[in-house]
């Protein structure tokens, strides 16, 4: 299986990239690390070990930066409620994090590992910026990188700007200058994926806790999606990277040069994308053009379906 790091900050989409990920024996999760984003380290932390609670799964949580590089801290709490996880009702979590910083864990494992591990980031990109900085070796040691955030058109927390990205631009930006074979899931890809009342509805079908709890946080999460955007469900946007992973023919992707926009200004927090190729600038990201959602549905459903 292939080795991954999911990087995250739970966060409804988040929780549910975890599921795909830790039901898929094509992957071996080598452990979950945590950021600020969604809402605080403290929340985001507590919510992975709450997830994991659900689905008896007992993979490492390593927390992680608890605030982004130079700007100040953004959050999500209108889309994600309080808790960062607001609609079902949440356990008490008997697992505890790890004592380990997410970006040592990071380091290690891919020093551990090299050119195997996969990192999957789905929040801001503050832990790995960081690991790249503290240890600049794990550059050509890393295996790809398969981020959810950013846009090749229009943002969601600003009208330039998709929320991961926004939150700490300066980390995207050392993080698209690496030289790391980099895939980007952007709104303009994950936008396509709504979860429709017909699609919940496949979860709560399968009868199960997990498959209840899915149902409830799409519920939850589709309240802010339909009042601001006029969308028919809320987009999973963060299960898309691990799906990518799992099922690459559901993708349709091309290759272009993708900068960052870390001055402060209108354009704060944009992935900017060379679709064009105007730049002549040679291509440092695949970026997620199309995905087939009717088999991205079918995934979920299958993997989520084997949680009691
Ligand atoms: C991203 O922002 C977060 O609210 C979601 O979890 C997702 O990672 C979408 O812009
Ligand atoms: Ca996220």
């Amino acid at each position: 299986p292939r080795k991954i790091i999911l990087d995250c900050d739970p966060g409804h989409d988040d929780a549910i990239a975890i599921m795909l990920a830790l039901a898929s024996p094509e992957l071996e999760v080598l452990g979950i690390t945590t950021t600020y984003g969604n809402v605080s380290l403290e929340r985001t932390t507590r919510n992975a070990l709450v997830v994991q609670e659900i689905l008896g799964t007992s993979v490492g949580v390593y927390p992680g930066a608890e605030r982004p590089l130079v700007r100040e801290r953004i959050s999500a709490e209108l889309v994600h409620g309080i808790s960062g996880l607001e609609g079902p009702s949440l356990p008490q979590p008997r697992q505890k994090p790890q004592d380990k910083h997410a970006v040592h864990f990071i380091i290690e494992s891919v020093l551990a590992h090299p050119g195997e591990v996969t990192l999957v980031p789905v929040g801001p990109l503050t832990n790995v910026a960081l690991a790249l900085r503290l240890q600049p070796r794990i550059a050509p040691a890393i295996r790809e990188i398969v981020l959810m955030g950013g846009s090749i058109d229009i943002g969601n927390y600003s009208p330039s700007a998709e929320f991961n990205i926004l939150c700490d631009p300066h980390a995207a930006k050392i993080v698209f200058e690496a030289g790391i074979p980099l895939v980007m899931m952007g709104l303009n890809l994950t936008h396509q994926t709504p979860a429709t009342p017909e699609r919940v509805a496949r979860f709560r079908a399968l009868g199960t806790r997990t498959g209840a709890f899915t149902a409830e946080l799409l519920e939850f999460f589709k309240i802010h999606h339909q009042q601001r955007y006029g969308f028919a469900g809320a987009p999973i946007h963060d299960a898309c990277a691990v799906a990518y992973l799992l099922r690459g023919e559901l993708f349709k992707t091309g290759p272009y040069h993708v900068e960052i926009e870390a001055n402060e200004g209108l354009a704060f927090g944009r992935t900017v994308c060379d679709y064009w190729r105007v730049t002549g600038k040679a291509p440092n990201c695949e970026v997620g053009l199309h995905i087939d959602a009717e088999g991205f549905y079918d995934l979920l459903v299958e993997r989520i379906g084997t949680y009691g």
